[in-house]
């Protein structure tokens, strides 16, 4: 069956591939959650029962408007107002009967999941190794093309460089 053309993945990622430590993020980028904000503003979010858990008070309220999926294999898993998925084919199923674009945010279980299904791979890259436990996954940029890559920034005073990059699934060069 044909995949789902709406499902993207939106994650960052420092140069050793570490998107996480002990269940948060290893760096804090203001403009990095602007930019997720603004990507994922009208969009379905598909979030892991950890990564869910662990977001600030803060950001949940950010993101509340939003159609919210929590992935978690408890059946009587239940948050008020969300709605949860069992498996990832009730994911696919739920893109399908869709007009949203469904992004994936993590943690790294889902990015797993995602990453041979989504059609657009937002990346924050930024420009430095981190210690960390949680991972994306290994990807071969084979097959897909990188069609914007912001300048490498270092805004104010976070002190870390990072770029953002778009990637779709398709077959031309990069750019
Ligand atoms: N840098 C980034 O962009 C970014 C973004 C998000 C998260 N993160 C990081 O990622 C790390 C967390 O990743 P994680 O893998 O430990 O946790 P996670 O992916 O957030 O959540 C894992 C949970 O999701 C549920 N789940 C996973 N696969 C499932 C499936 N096939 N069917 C149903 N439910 C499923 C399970 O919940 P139950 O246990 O309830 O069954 C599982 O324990 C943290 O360090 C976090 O900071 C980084």
């Amino acid at each position: 069956m044909n995949r789902p053309d709406n499902i993207a993945i939106i994650a960052t990622v420092a140069k050793n591939g570490v998107i996480g430590k002990q269940g948060v993020p290893p760096w804090h980028i203001q403009e990095d959650i602007e930019h997720f904000l603004k990507k994922t503003e009208h969009a379905s979010i598909v979030v892991g029962r950890r990564t869910f858990e662990a977001l600030s008070r803060e950001h949940r309220s950010k993101i509340s408007h939003r159609r919210i999926i929590i992935m978690s294999r408890h059946e009587d898993y239940k948050v008020h107002g969300k709605l949860t998925a069992h498996n990832w084919p009730a994911v696919v199923d739920y893109a399908r009967t869709t007009e949203q674009n469904v992004f994936v945010i993590g943690g790294q279980s889902l990015f797993k999941l995602a990453l041979p299904v989504a059609s657009n791979v937002y990346l924050t890259r930024v420009d430095q190794d981190a210690e960390g436990d949680a991972q994306f996954p290994p990807w071969n940029p084979e097959g897909w093309k990188r069609v914007e890559n912001d300048d490498c920034k270092c805004k104010q005073d976070c002190g870390v460089k990072f770029s953002f990059e778009t990637w779709q699934r398709g077959n031309a060069a990069q750019v």
